[in-house]
């Protein structure tokens, strides 16, 4: 696995000191959100976060260890990159595993995903959602591709802004291996098949 790596992108150190800045930003925002509603004497607010699985997990385990809210989980399971596939498809929820649950009624929903691409999975899963009539919507992504689609895609929270490029690592996969690497690396040439900018 390690004679794969190409380059060390983002390393260990720099996604776990940026993802603990990014929970305190999120927390402070929906502590907030919820002070203003019990201010309004509404119903108390209630927060979901609904990750979207696989490359999700592990960004998610580390973000919510920062978060001290009362808050539940949701998953749901969608698919863009097809098995060796290294551009996106555009996405594609998969019905057998997909666990969106009914009561996001009144709930406060923070989407969060891996990395922002194409803007294909984000787009379906938010207008899913927002079917299921949450107080709130918001999303959260840990890497956004510099490329023009990502970019006019409106996230609410990113962690980092990457080249465009195809990556694996933390949760990110090709061909559904190297999630469990725990920094964020491109891949040899020679094991995508797909020359590297500037190879
Ligand atoms: P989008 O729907 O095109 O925005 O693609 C988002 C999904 O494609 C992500 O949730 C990832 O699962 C996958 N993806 C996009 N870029 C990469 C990459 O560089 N490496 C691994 N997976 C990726
Ligand atoms: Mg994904």
């Amino acid at each position: 696995m390690q004679a794969d790596i190409d380059k060390v992108l983002l390393d260990r150190r720099t996604i776990a000191r940026r993802v603990e800045e990014l929970a305190e930003q999120i927390g402070a925002d929906i502590a907030a959100e919820v002070a203003q509603a019990d201010g309004r004497g509404s119903d108390p607010q209630e927060i979901t976060f609904v990750p979207i699985l696989v490359g999700s997990v592990i960004f998610l385990a580390d973000l919510i260890r920062h978060l001290p809210l009362r808050m539940q989980i949701r998953v749901m399971t969608v698919s863009s990159y097809p098995g060796t596939a290294t551009e996106s498809r555009g996405a594609k929820v998969d019905a057998t595993l997909t666990n969106l649950p009914d009561n996001l009624a009144g709930r406060h929903i923070l989407l969060v995903d891996d990395i922002l691409d194409s803007g294909g999975t984000l787009r379906l899963v938010t207008d899913l959602i927002r079917q299921r009539n949450p107080v709130s919507v918001r999303t959260c992504v840990l890497l956004r591709k510099r490329r023009p689609q990502a970019m006019a895609f409106p996230v609410d929270y990113v962690a980092f802004d990457i080249p465009d490029e195809f990556i694996v690592g933390y949760g990110l996969d090709y061909d559904g291996y190297y999630r469990n690497l725990p920094d964020i690396v491109t891949l040899r040439p020679e094991v995508t098949g797909v020359p590297s900018p500037g190879f």
